[in-house]
């Protein structure tokens, strides 16, 4: 069977930079059509001088490559109204990490309050806010206890197109259907795994990421919205490459490098549940919908053939273990 996808998005990935972003961009526009490029590098990028040099690096490393767009995102701070109408033509939205929620998010907000003048000022311009919404409390319930942030931010800026990222809990797909405002990322990994086939048996570095992986029930919540393509539900992988000394170390930095298997992954998992017409809808349809996007025309073919996951992907003087490394799934693209 052949499967052709039009133009997919990759809705939250990070590319890092310099010889990472080398490797591992290219992996990127090979699949996707276009990607929402998070923001988390050191420093993180908060300016239009920065997000643009970016893209340029990103298009360097792509090859400047037309069938690859980047959607730039700026790092969430308090901006002024002139800041941030001058990012509003270059960025697609703003990434809100909690401080020290994550991988470089250190800059991030210490307070929900000390943002809602810039979220105001997102709401009027209609830039959307794309959260990383995890609270800082026992790892199992971070997600849970920023839920009523999500409905406090739907609820008082209706206007405001408010993005949760990677949600991995059956609440967050439940919230999805109560504010209009409310939209949603799930990753590949979250689709696949609980915190089982995380920390259940032998550690598995690879799979470490945040958020965590949850409960098997979160886990069906997730995949029973995306399997229908719940029309605000889309696809982000966070493909969040580390190098290999990072992750296989007595401190494993959070991310699941997924790049390159994430639409063989989609359709192997799309057609075992007989829903393979829904893929297009998850993986680009309800992102242009949603945003109103236009990626460049592309299409991806993928066939029920088997495909060997490389043990590692190695270039530029950088090594990085993807998800399933060394395993065979049944499709691949062609
Ligand atoms: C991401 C990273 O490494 O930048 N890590 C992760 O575990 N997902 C950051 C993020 O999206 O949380
Ligand atoms: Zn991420």
């Amino acid at each position: 069977m052949i499967l052709e996808l039009q133009s997919p998005l990759d809705m939250h990935l990070h590319v890092r930079d310099a010889q990472m972003l080398r490797l591992v961009a290219p992996l990127s526009a090979d699949s996707f059509a276009g990607a929402v490029i998070m923001p988390n590098l050191v420093p993180p990028v908060t300016s239009v001088d920065s997000v643009e040099a970016y893209r340029s690096r990103i298009m360097q490393a792509v090859g400047d490559n037309e069938h690859f767009k980047p959607y730039m995102t700026a790092f969430f701070k308090n901006y002024t109204e002139s800041e941030l109408l001058a990012l509003k033509d270059h960025v697609f939205g703003l990434k809100l990490y909690p401080a020290g929620a994550t991988t470089n998010s250190e800059g991030g907000v210490k307070g929900m309050d000390e943002a809602e003048s810039t979220i105001r000022l997102m709401e009027e311009m209609g830039i959307p806010l794309l959260v990383h919404g995890e609270s800082h409390g026992f790892v199992m319930d971070r997600e849970e206890e920023f839920l009523s942030v999500y409905r406090h931010l739907a609820q008082k800026y209706p206007k405001l197109t408010i993005s949760m990222e990677h949600i991995t809990t059956a609440s967050a797909v439940g919230l999805l259907d109560e504010f209009e405002n409310l939209v949603a990322t799930v990753t590949l990994q979250h689709l696949f795994i609980t915190l089982d086939d995380v920390a259940g048996g032998m550690l598995k570095p690879h799979l470490f990421c945040k958020p965590i992986a949850k409960r098997p029930e979160d886990r069906e919540a997730l995949l029973e919205a995306a399997l229908k393509a719940h029309p605000k539900l889309m696809f982000g992988s966070d493909s969040a490459p580390h190098p290999i000394h990072a992750k296989e170390s007595c401190g494993c930095a959070a991310g699941v490098f997924t790049a390159p298997l994430a639409l063989p992954k989609l359709a192997e998992l799309f057609a075992k549940h007989d829903c393979i017409a829904n893929l297009q809808a998850f993986v680009s349809d309800n992102a242009c919908k949603i945003y109103g996007l236009t990626p460049p025309k592309t299409s991806v073919k993928l066939e029920d053939k088997p495909m060997s996951i490389p043990s590692s992907y190695e270039g530029f003087g950088q090594k990085v273990i993807p998800m399933d490394a060394g395993e065979t799934i049944s499709w691949s693209i062609i």
